[in-house]
Order: structure tokens, then sequence, then C-alpha cells
């Protein structure tokens, strides 16, 4: 048992993920040429259309040009353009290496933490004629920012510094006064030639003065063992595997430590516990199983758990919180906006939750910190979460698997953000809610009909206040209890701190959503008018809600209409440029795709398109189940 998993931890440690950081001026695509060539990692008939590249397209003379062998593949990687990152195997006697490549033009941040993942080392190139560049200071940091332990600072180009010990040695002191605060367990400097292959795999004879490793050696030695097999158990599971009545069994691939049968494992969160009976794997049942591998834990009792769990070692459990500050780098051109609903994926678990807090943003050049109220493309800060349910977790830097996340856009199903949690903040967890005695049941017998949320939404001047008036009067007059939630009248008071930005138009809707759900809990019939031009804002509102409660009203009238009818006199001072950020003109709105009403106000009046809402929502007053 023992020795299979001697074994185990061997393969795993034997092989490393390089990321390399620098640009092609720097050399980076002819030292991993280099390295690829030297440790016989490239195909021979490959080897034969180099030595024949280099003479044709070559610019090293009648030497070998290594950056062909790499930038030969990066053309064809170039066709591809969703391919961020290319990586190449090699290996020698002793290691397996995948080195990550990550292209260094504009969007180096996105790519880097790409090929960031999952990597124990960065390789960072200086130019030995340029010493430490801006670029430098930023790959040190993001290397910092994503855990990446183990440095190689690779001074390169030194042939052309006469190989000269006091350029190195300057480089690698100032490398190693900013990069202090970073965290880094080792930081190795090593001067070479990539070109000629000085201390890339063998000892360079022109610099006697050298006394450390050639950095494959390096490679090949560092010990990069704050191994995830010596962590804690933890596993999340993927899927429940049931295929017949006889078996039932949690898939998923193991995070951090080990796992053997008679072991106790504990579904963090619930605190269900049981002991495991069997570990199967595609090569049937196995004595362990350790991080990185894919399994099915059969335990010894029927217990409660479910896609999205985590099960952990009992004596040392994760931390469990639906609030955390993270670290987050944003990589989508549609911006971050605070408050807005995304999804947030933690091991297997995808849940809803707003970036409550944009504490600052940091310049990756200056490391300085940027007071901000969004995030842009490739922007870093460092943020607090809130989710709609606790999640499972580890401090990034105790755990680099279980304490890492991606943020989803929500209609899109795109990855906007990489986030590394920090700590868990306890805000609510010692609130707890309270049991209410009259309840949502008790209002609707009462009152005689079911509570709603209607919720208008258009362009300003196309109607909704005096459609949603109207119906107000209708279903007043029906009896019913209502209560109008306007734009213009919320922004004098509740919001009044709010502006018309992207980010305060989120805020604005998501805390008209909560009083638009207590007033709906009150047993009232809400009636919201707000522009609310994103859809992520009014699938937010819908959800709180709850199903069967939220009516969207499409107020749906052309922009034409709405400049001539120009109720306030808004439209003429948009056009003329005095308002910033007018719906329509200078900030975008969203139609509404599915509403439950859609009113094209050019064809029918407000009193038509009112009782058509009327007819529509006769549910309200057939009892309690008639719209479930
Ligand atoms: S929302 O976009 O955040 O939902 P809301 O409905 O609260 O907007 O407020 C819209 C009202 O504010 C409009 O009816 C109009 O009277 C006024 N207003 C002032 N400036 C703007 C602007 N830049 N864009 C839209 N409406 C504005």
């Amino acid at each position: 048992m023992a020795a299979q998993m001697q074994t185990n931890l061997a393969a795993q440690r034997s092989l490393l993920r390089v990321l390399t950081c620098g640009s092609v001026d720097d050399g980076k695509s002819t030292l991993i040429g280099r390295l690829l060539y030297d440790t016989q990692s490239v195909p021979d008939d490959q080897i034969v259309s180099l030595a024949n590249d280099s003479k044709k397209f070559g610019t090293t003379g009648a030497d070998m040009d290594f950056a062909l062998l790499v930038d030969g593949l990066q053309a064809e990687r170039e066709q591809g353009i969703t391919i961020d990152v290319a990586y190449r195997f090699m290996g020698t006697a002793s290691r397996k290496f995948i080195i990550a490549d990550t292209p260094g033009h504009e969007q180096y941040t996105r790519n880097m933490v790409t090929g960031a993942s999952g990597a124990e080392l960065a390789i960072l190139l200086v130019d030995a004629r340029k010493g430490i560049q801006v670029q430098t200071r930023r790959h040190a940091f993001i290397c910092a920012l994503l855990g990446i332990k183990h440095i190689v600072l690779a001074v390169n180009k030194i042939d052309l510094m006469g190989y000269s010990q006091s350029v190195f040695e300057t480089i690698k002191s100032e490398f190693a006064a900013f990069s202090g605060k970073f965290g880094f367990k080792d930081i190795v400097a090593i001067p070479l030639s990539a070109r000629f292959g000085d201390n890339v795999a063998g000892k360079s004879a022109a610099m006697p003065w050298y006394h450390g490793p050639t950095l494959l050696a390096h490679l090949e030695q560092v010990d990069t063992a704050e191994d995830l097999v010596a962590m804690p158990f933890r596993m999340a599971v993927q899927w429940v595997n049931r295929p017949n009545l006889d078996f039932r069994g949690f898939s998923g691939t193991v995070g951090s430590g080990f796992v053997r049968p008679g072991d106790k494992v504990t579904v963090a969160g619930s605190g269900a516990a049981a002991q495991v009976a069997r570990i199967v794997s595609y090569d049937g049942d196995q004595p362990e199983a350790i991080a990185g591998d894919a399994i099915t834990l059969v335990l010894d009792t029927e217990i409660d758990a479910s896609r999205g769990d985590v099960f952990a070692a009992p004596t040392d459990l994760p931390e469990v919180s639906e609030q955390f500050a993270a670290d987050i780098v944003w990589m989508s051109d549609v911006p971050m906006l605070p408050g807005r609903s995304y999804l947030f994926r933690v091991g297997t678990r995808s849940v809803a939750g707003t970036i409550t807090k944009l504490k600052y943003k940091t310049d990756v050049n200056s490391f300085e910190h940027i007071a901000s109220n969004d995030l842009a493309l490739n922007e870093i800060a460092t943020v607090n979460v809130s989710l709609s349910a606790p999640v499972a977790f580890d401090a990034y830097d105790v755990n680099r698997r279980t304490g890492a996340f991606i943020i989803i856009d929500r209609v899109s199903n795109a990855t906007l953000a990489a986030g590394m949690i920090r700590f868990g903040l306890r805000r609510s967890t010692n609130v707890h809610r309270q049991v209410l005695t009259v309840d949502k049941a008790a209002r609707t017998a009462l009152n005689g009909h079911r509570p709603a949320i209607l919720w208008f939404t258009g362009l300003s001047g196309s109607g909704k206040s005096t459609i949603a008036n109207t119906v107000e009067a209708k279903l007043h007059a029906l009896g019913a209890h209502t209560y109008m939630l306007d734009g213009d009248n919320v922004r004098h008071g509740l919001n009044r701190d709010l502006g018309f930005t992207d980010t305060d138009r989120v805020e604005n809707i998501r805390r008209v959503a909560e009083v638009a759900k207590l007033f709906a809990d009150a047993g009232l019939i809400v009636l919201v008018s707000f522009i609310s031009p994103f859809r992520a804002e009014r699938q937010m509102a819908r959800e709180l809600a709850g199903p069967g409660q939220f009516f969207e009203v499409f107020v749906d009238t052309p922009i034409e209409v709405c400049r001539q009818r120009d109720p306030k006199g808004l439209y003429k001072k948009a056009d003329a440029g005095q308002i910033a950020n007018f719906t329509g003109i200078s900030s975008p709105y969203e139609p509404p795709q599915a509403p439950e009403f859609h009113l094209l106000t050019a064809q029918a009046s407000p009193e038509q398109t009112a009782q058509m809402i009327i007819d529509g929502l006769s549910g309200l007053f057939a009892g309690p189940d008639a719209l479930d």
C-alpha cells in the first residue's frame, strides 16, 4: 500500500509545470527552443527542417535559430486565435516538464493567469542589455498573486554583455530589492545565453565566476514539495455515481491530500460523516488515491451529499462561508460591476453572488492601489464577495486548488475572471434568520390575492409610469393591496446617492429589487417602474422574487417616439450633450428577451395596455395555487 503511494507520489513529484514570462525580444522563444533541443524533446525530422529553416529565415547566421522551433508552432497557433497559451512537453531522465508559453502582447495578464494555473515555477526572462524592466516587475507581481513560489530569474543574452559578472549581479540585486515582499520561496538567478546554450543545459566555460546550477539542472532538482499530497484531504463531488441500485459512489478528483479505505471523511458544511469503504477508479479498486487522481468514493453508510459538496478530512476541515475577501483578475471585455449578479464556481459548486465591494485595483506596473468603481479587461483587484449560499474553501495561500474560483457570466456562460480567496468573512454567520409566525400564506389568505412584482422596464419617456399608474388604479379598484416604486421618486430618497453610471444603475436596481421583495413578502402587489436597462439585474430581481411572483413588463416604445414626446425635456438635453450616460443615447438599453408582458405602446393606448395586464394577472386572485 505504502509502496504504491510512493510510486504515485514519485510520479507526481517528477512532473514540473513551468510558466515562462518574457517577450520574444528577451529571447523567450529561443530559450524554450533551446531547452527542447538540448533535452532531445524535438523529433528528428523537425531538427532537419530547423537546420534548413535557420539558413533560410534565421537571424543567427550559420547557427541554428532555436526561436524558429517555437515560433513555427506559434504560427499554427495564431490561426486558432482562441488558444492563448501553448504547452510544450520535454523530459530528462529524472523529470518531465510541461512548459506554458504565454504570448507577451496586450492580453498578457489573462494569458499569464491561464498559463500559470497549476504551475509551480516561473522563469522570468530578462535581457542582460536592458536589465529589470517594468514588465519584469509586472510578471513577478502576477506570479506572486497566483501563488507561484519558485522563481528563476533567467538573465539572458549575457554573451552580448561580455559575460559580465557585475551586469548579472546588478540585475540580481535589483530584482531582490523589489520582490522581497512577494513571498517567493526561492529565487534562483542564472546568467545564460539561450542562443549559444551557455548555462542552459551545459555549464558555460565563458562564466567561470558563476557557481550555481545550469537552468536545466535547477529545473530537475528544484523541490516544489509544498505538495498538494501533504495537505489535508479534499475532494469536491463532481457527480453522484449510481449506475444501479447496488452501487452508490461519489465521483470527483482528489484536490489535495490522500485517502484510503477505512478513512473517515466529512462533508464540509453539513458535517455528515462516513467511512470510506472502497476507492474505485478506471483500473478497478485502489488501495489509496492522492491529489490529482480521478476516483469514485464508496462509503460505508448512506449520507446526503451531491454535486458541489466537498469531502474533507474530519480533523482538518475547510472553511465554510458565503462571504470572503479575494483577489480577482478580470478577463473579459465586459467590465465588472459591483452588485451585479454573477455565477461563482468554487470547486465543483456554482453559486450566484456579487462583488459587494471593490476595495482597490492594483496597478501591475507600479503596484499602486487605485480606487475604482469598476474593473476592465486585465485589471486586478482586491474585493469582497457575497454568495447566495455558503461554499467550502481554504485560503489560496494554503491550498491553490481549493482556494481558487472563477466568475462566470450568467447569460453568456463566458468566464469573466479568475479569483484567489484570501480569507472568509464571518459577517452574517452569527446572524440567524428568524422564523416568523405570520407568513406569506397567512397574508395571502387575509388579502384575498397573492403578492406579485410587476417590473416595468423601458426607455425614459416610454410610458412606464403612466401605464403602471393605470394598472395600480385598476388593481386598487379590484380591492388589491398595491404599492408603487418609481425610479424618479426612489432616486429622491433611498437612492439619492446614486447617479447614472453603469455601476450606480446596478446598485439602484439591486436595492429596488430587495425593497420590492420585502413589499411582496408583506403581501402586496408591487409595481416597479425603473428603466432598469441591464438584463443581468432584471434577472437578479426575478430570482430574488422567486418563482411565479415576478412579471416583467416591457414597455416597448421606439426611441424616436420617446424623443418626440420628451415629457421632461431630457432627450433634448442629452442630444445636446448636456446629460452624460443617457439611456438609449450614451448608455445602453438591453431589451427583455422573454418578458411576461410585451407592450407595443405605439399600437395601443395606456388604458388598453393596462387592461391587458390586469387580464393577464387574474390568476393572482384565483386562490393560492393558481399560478404554481
Ligand atoms: S435606471 O437606469 O437606474 O433604472 P431610473 O429608472 O432609476 O434609471 O431613473 C431614470 C429616470 O431618471 C429617467 O426617467 C429620467 O427622468 C431621469 N434621468 C436623469 N438622467 C438620466 C440618464 N442619464 N439616463 C436615464 N435617465 C435619466
